[in-house]
């Protein structure tokens, strides 16, 4: 690769042993995919953040990092294993929140951004068209390339606090043009809407392009609800990291001659497969972390009930703190559902705590089954709420 004489300094080990550590994993990846240099970034978004992913070795890591090493670029992070304030309600056992708060610590120390959301972008996170980034969450990474055309792969816990002591990236991948083209066209022939609908939309889509970037026709439009769901859904069921989709993604783009349908039959199939037959035991909204948009129709559904079963609404502190202010909160709360903020499903220790899992988000489905194996039921926001209130 070629370095500038900054990026032979770092490595040199001139500026400290995080940052010479940092340009080792960062040539050796770009090494790895060809990069011929680096590129700055603007922004990282750290995953792994959880000590449920991390465990010892991986907080030992960071500990080493922060001993002399500082990010330089606007970084912050994903979700944690449990929400930093009030893990206690959520039955989160006592030695699991001490390692995971000095994990925070760690980040702290290192000049991190304790975020801890996977929707950078609803607090302040916005990478412009063409801006290079390196951030690690897939529907966050999926967003921000899609959506916002922004450019981005998808980092790896290292890779991403390696960015942020360098500000830098290897150039390759979804940071070149030629890699962003899109593959394979795709013509949706069906009228879809909620956040539930275009997560299987997604789902159908990244069934049939597997790991080609789809161009998508046939979407006349979308909420940033719809979208965040999509983008949390499409790599999460395909290999690809981003799609274009007409009148949405900002890149002009040639349209492929390669072609597929996806009907309305294909996505109710989609639906069919996140559905189990199951008795739900936990109620789960905020998969990507929820919009204060979303806390307001939520806090509109639960005005004046009482849920029936363990409810759980994930967001990030930030718009947490919106919904405080708006009264949404007090409302959520009393009808005993729970706010929690900086974590979610697929990283809080929850395996064994629930049988079966209602929730209105297709990757939620996946990890759920995956990571915790529940059972799942999938749904619209609308319904989840409906299913949280009624009695067994
Ligand atoms: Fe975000 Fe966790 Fe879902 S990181 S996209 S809420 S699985």
């Amino acid at each position: 690769m070629l370095l500038t004489n900054e990026e032979k300094g770092m490595l040199s080990g001139k500026q400290g042993k995080a940052v010479q550590k940092s340009m080792e994993i960062l040539t050796a990846l770009g090494e790895i995919f060809g990069a011929d240099k680096f590129v700055p970034v603007n922004s990282v978004q750290i995953a792994g953040v959880s000590y449920h992913n991390l465990g010892d070795a991986g907080l030992e890591f960071l500990e080493d990092m922060a001993r002399n090493g500082k990010v330089r670029v606007k970084t912050m992070l994903n979700p944690a294993g449990m929400d930093l304030e009030n893990w206690k309600v959520l039955g989160i056992p006592e030695d699991f929140a001490d390692k995971q708060m000095k994990v925070i610590n760690v980040f702290r120390k290192l000049g991190v951004n304790i975020t801890c959301t996977c929707t950078p972008y609803l607090v302040g996170y916005n990478p412009k068209k063409g801006e290079h980034i390196a951030w690690s969450e897939s529907s966050a990474v999926c967003f921000s390339n899609s959506v916002l055309g922004a450019r981005t792969n998808r980092e790896g816990g290292p890779s991403a606090l390696a960015s942020a002591i360098t500000g830098r990236t290897p150039f390759y991948g979804l940071h070149l043009d030629a890699n962003r083209a899109p593959k394979i066209t795709v013509d949706v022939q069906a009228k879809v809407m909620g956040e539930d609908w275009f997560g299987a939309l997604a789902l159908a889509i990244g069934k049939q392009t597997k790991e080609k970037i789809p161009f998508i026709r046939g979407v006349r439009k979308a909420s940033l609800e719809e979208l965040k769901s999509f983008s949390a859904s499409f790599p999460t069921y395909s290999g690809a990291a981003m799609f274009h989709m007409e009148g949405i993604t900002p890149e002009k783009v040639s349209v492929p001659s390669e072609k597929v349908v996806v009907t309305r039959k294909d996505v109710e199939d989609a639906i069919r497969f996140l559905n189990d037959d199951c008795q739900v035991d936990f109620v789960s909204l905020g998969c990507p972390h929820c919009s204060l948009q979303e806390m307001e129709r939520i806090a509109s559904l639960l005005k004046g009930k009482k849920v029936q079963k363990e409810t759980w609404i994930t967001t990030s502190r930030e718009v947490k703190k919106l919904a405080v202010s708006k009264g949404l909160s007090k409302i959520i709360e009393a009808s005993g559902a729970k706010i929690v903020a900086d974590t979610c499903l697929a990283v809080a220790p929850l395996k064994g705590r629930f049988k079966a899992i209602a929730t209105n988000s297709a990757k939620g489905c996946y990890y759920g089954r995956g990571s915790n194996g529940f059972k799942t039921r999938f749904m619209s926001l609308e319904e989840c709420i409906k299913e949280a209130v009624r009695r067994c």
